[in-house]
């Protein structure tokens, strides 16, 4: 216990919040050429393990119940004196694309762990539970569909699906390597016990806050998102000998796809993005006219109208091209999401608590998914944006300013105890 402190006058430790987010950051650490460094800790890989251990020794460290669930999402709680109240429970992720930052995500799990210790250093009790969650899977990268722990945790996709995932990289199966990372836990899921309410702290990953000069965003929802996995069949053939009139080529098939995924964009105009993120190409030589080719499409947009516009004009599209090109094309949905609109009232504390701490604030959609959007599903939910220098995130750049990290943990502590009911 340091001192009495009222619990609206609780400011966050940026050092100790900071050197967390670093120490986590060393597991599966990338450095670029310019001092710029991020993390690779692609879903239930070796380098996840190590991140989830060393936060879960962390967690019991600070005294947390410590609770793993059937898709390996671990919930810490920190108990409150009266149990039968509905946790408030904040998190994030803490996976990671193979070029990530070390904010995307982490913070939001790090800055709750940072209150937690901040509480019991204030020898402050709430009535209610406070929860820190980090979710399986966030990112979708190596399995599909993003978000898909808390999708699972909310009872958005059934169990047995989720752990039949197989791997974009190595196929394997997502629950065995659930279990080869130790990480299957007991706890059933979807939860039996839904939040009182769930707060994400996030970086913003893009760069309005910072162009603006505003500190921090106060999410009002989440744009819709279609993943698309485009399977291109042709014909492998010799590349010096082949006439072009003869070829039945995929790779020509992937380069004119990701040309017209950009067109669709422009002729769709307003919020709608598309991007071609993976390609992978069978057998990969210089000299072999590939006999296969799987690209993946990305489509966002905040109105679900003109994404499934996007969607119509992608498959209209495909079906010309196989045509022209003698291939075959196939596809599978990855992910589809739809926009999500967050709870108005917890919008509203959330700008009501940034502008009491005296910082500048403005309304905004994410145009990155999150675990919040699928957690609004069962509880109300609300998230909280930092900036990102530059913009930049999904790349080792990724950085936001110490001030900015605190400002954003601090509105994330205010805006839990709030609900939590604390007692001196
Ligand atoms: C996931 O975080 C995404 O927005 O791609
Ligand atoms: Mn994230
Ligand atoms: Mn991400």
């Amino acid at each position: 216990m340091v001192g009495e402190i009222r619990p609206d006058e609780l400011r966050v430790d940026i050092g100790r919040l900071s050197r967390r987010i670093d120490e986590l950051g060393q597991i599966g650490r990338i450095d670029g050429p310019n001092g710029e460094w991020g993390n690779a800790r692609l879903a239930l890989t070796d380098e996840d393990r190590a991140g989830r251990d060393l936060v879960v020794g962390w967690m019991r460290d600070l005294g947390l119940d410590v609770r793993i669930d059937a898709i390996g999402n671990v919930v810490a709680t920190r108990a409150g004196s009266d149990p039968d109240l509905a946790p408030v429970m904040c998190g994030s992720h803490i996976d990671t694309v193979g070029t990530g930052g070390r904010f995307d995500g982490n913070l939001g799990v790090l800055a709750g762990l940072e209150i937690v210790e901040l509480l019991d250093e204030h020898g402050i009790r709430t009535r209610r539970p406070f929860q820190v969650a980090f979710f399986t899977d966030e990112e979708g990268s190596r399995f599909a569909p993003d978000m898909l722990g808390s999708l699972v945790f909310v009872g958005g996709m059934p169990l047995e699906e989720a752990l039949d995932v197989t791997a974009a990289d190595d196929h394997s199966r997502l629950g065995d390597e659930l279990v080869r990372i130790g990480y299957a836990g007991p706890v059933p899921c979807p939860t039996a016990t839904p939040p009182h309410y769930f707060v994400e702290l996030h970086i913003e990953q893009g760069p309005i806050l910072e162009d603006e000069g505003i500190t921090i965003g106060v999410v009002e929802g989440v744009q819709g998102i279609s993943w698309t996995e485009v399977s291109i069949e042709g014909r492998s053939a010799h590349a010096g000998t082949t006439p072009m009139r003869l070829r039945r080529d995929p790779a020509y098939c992937a380069g004119a796809l990701a040309t017209f995924v950009r067109d669709v964009t422009r002729r769709l105009g307003g919020d709608q993005v598309g991007t071609v993120g993976r390609i992978d190409v069978y057998p990969n030589l210089v000299n072999v006219v590939p006999s296969r080719v799987v690209v993946a499409v990305d489509l966002r947009n905040t109105d679900d109208r003109v994404l499934q516009e996007a969607e119509r004009l992608l498959h209209g599209y495909l079906d010309d091209l196989a045509a022209d090109e003698g291939v075959e094309i196939t596809t599978r949905s990855l992910a589809r999401f739809e926009p999500v609109t967050f709870d108005a009232a917890m919008v509203d504390r959330v700008e009501h608590v940034a502008r009491r701490l005296g910082h500048s604030s403005r309304r905004m959609s994410s145009g990155a998914g999150h675990d919040a959007q699928m957690l609004a599903r069962i509880c109300p939910t609300a998230m909280v944006f930092t900036p990102s220098v530059a913009g930049l995130s999904h790349n080792i750049a990724e950085f936001t300013e110490p001030d900015d990290v605190e400002a954003g943990a601090n509105v994330l502590l205010q805006v839990l105890l709030e609900q939590l009911e604390p007692a001196t």
